[in-house]
């Protein structure tokens, strides 16, 4: 067998006959590996050819081209996971045929969601095929026994093997595929080691190839490398239908699932989880557990209702500004983006006369959550003027709104929305932009008392007084 020596980017995957210090595809530096890499035949060359062979000729006959409106639309029915966090966030459920990638550090709990979610379809009836590369049977089945029943249905194969891993998916044609982990798969001819980027390709374009023509659902697991992303992550992140982070927030309890990609569905959605000793339960009402210990009558904290993908979540923004007597003020920001602290604080300053430029300014969202939105803006200025007032703004009160360069406080989106999910929460003030004041929010408020303000000033005086 004949081989060559490229040298592949382990970002990107941009092959190179020799090294390179910087990848001129993504601009990462040092991330070539030599990796002797042979062109892999069709239908597997050293071996399997048999079995292998004739799915994959199925799957690449030749093809005539359809008249659009006579193309099949093949709308099956979305495959619900048993856990309605995840549907939500998948954009309803599964989509038969679709190829989802599950990423996130180790311990996570990634293999702990996808083997509750096999164990829900296989007891449906749904067969299950559940390829794990990084633990024994022995030990997904003791895995399995501690979430719950176990069910015929689910069927387990350890291999590292890729082309094993497709052969089996190819003759069982399970509902659900579960490959966990990409990472410690293998391409018998492609001689680089296991996790790196042209065996993540090679193994995964062999097993989406067989999938293709299949209403099977493809589920990979990737471990995050230290910088984050997925290995041979933008490779994979492209092939696939969807991309799900899981993570967990420095030093908290709870579980993120968080849609990165999705073609069937919003992106930014995300779904809460705790991690239990029976496995992940759902937490059901994020915005209650997230404002659980919230201080009641601390300067500095004030309440906004974000929208994450298409879900309303109410977070609080806490704010510390204290002097900075030795010059050089320091600026931090936890969760929320610098750059859009820095906004408020210089319309702060410039337009309603609150100068903290001698002053440390340090803002978080509360709870580890990370959000970025422009309805941050008035909740972030009147956390900021309390804090630096040292008087509490009103703790009944929610702020919404976006702050424009002169002070203006401008409409935001999705508005009734927020303001429901204020009233669950048991919220009794609104103060939200005068622009978003319409009357068929009439319908939707209820009990809420709304202060409608079209200036930051008049926000903070509604508030803090
Ligand atoms: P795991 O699913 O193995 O993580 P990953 O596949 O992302 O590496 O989860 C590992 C952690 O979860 C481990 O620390 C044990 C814990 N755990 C529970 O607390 N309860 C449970 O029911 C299970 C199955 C795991
Ligand atoms: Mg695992």
């Amino acid at each position: 067998m004949a081989s060559r020596t490229v040298f592949t980017c382990q970002a990107c995957g941009h092959a190179s006959p020799k090294w390179l210090g910087r990848c001129p595809d993504c601009g990462a530096w040092n991330t070539f590996v030599e990796e002797r890499a042979a062109a892999p035949a069709r239908g597997g060359g050293r071996r399997g050819g048999h079995a292998l062979a004739g799915v994959l000729a199925a799957a690449t006959e030749p093809v005539e081209p359809i008249a659009l409106h006579q193309v099949d639309a093949g709308r099956q029915p979305r495959l619900p996971t048993g856990m309605a966090e995840l549907d939500r966030v998948l954009g309803g459920g599964f989509v038969p045929g679709s190829v989802v990638l599950v990423g996130g550090d180790p311990g996570v709990g990634k293999s702990t969601l996808l083997l509750q979610v096999s164990q829900h379809l296989a007891a449906r009836g749904l067969p299950v095929l559940y390829v794990t590369g990084e633990e024994s049977a022995a030990q997904v089945r003791l895995r399995a026994e501690r979430l719950g029943a176990l069910a015929p249905d689910l069927a387990v194969l350890p291999t590292t093997d890729a082309l094993q891993a497709a052969e089996a998916i190819g003759r069982y044609q399970p509902a659900l595929a579960v490959i966990d982990s990409i990472q410690t798969l293998a391409h018998p001819d492609v001689a680089s080691a296991p996790g790196s980027v042209s065996q993540v390709r090679e193994s995964v374009a062999l097993l989406m190839a067989v999938t293709k023509r299949l209403p099977v659902v493809l589920v990979l697991v990737g471990h995050v490398t230290r910088a984050g992303t997925i290995a041979g992550p933008r490779v994979v992140e492209h092939m696939v239908d969807a991309v799900l982070y899981f993570e967990s927030p420095a030093h908290h309890a709870y579980r993120l699932l968080r849609a990165i990609k999705n073609r069937f569905g919003a992106t930014h959605e995300i779904a809460l989880f705790e991690m239990q000793d029976r496995g992940l339960a759902e937490v059901a009402n994020p915005s209650a557990r997230l404002l659980s210990e919230r201080p009641r009558g601390a300067a500095g904290s004030a309440v906004v209702a974000a929208v994450e993908g298409t879900r309303p979540l109410l977070v609080e923004i806490q704010a510390l500004v204290a002097p900075a007597p030795y010059g050089n003020p320091r600026r931090v920001a936890t969760g929320l983006d610098l750059g859009r602290a820095a906004l408020v604080l210089a319309v702060l300053d410039k337009r309603a006369g609150l100068h903290l430029g001698g002053c440390d300014v340090y803002l978080k969202v509360a709870g580890g959550l990370r959000v970025d939105e422009p309805a941050l803006d008035l909740a972030l200025a009147v956390a900021l003027a309390s804090s630096h007032r040292d008087r509490p703004a009103d703790p009944e009160a929610v702020v919404i709104g976006e702050l424009g360069l002169a002070g203006e406080v401008r409409s935001v989106q999705r508005v009734d929305e927020r303001l429901r999910e204020a009233q669950r929460l048991g919220f009794r003030r609104v103060v939200l932009p005068r622009g978003n004041l319409t009357p068929a929010l009439a319908g939707v408020v209820g009990e809420l008392e709304l202060v409608p303000v079209q200036r930051v000033e008049e926000a903070i005086a509604a508030t803090v007084g």
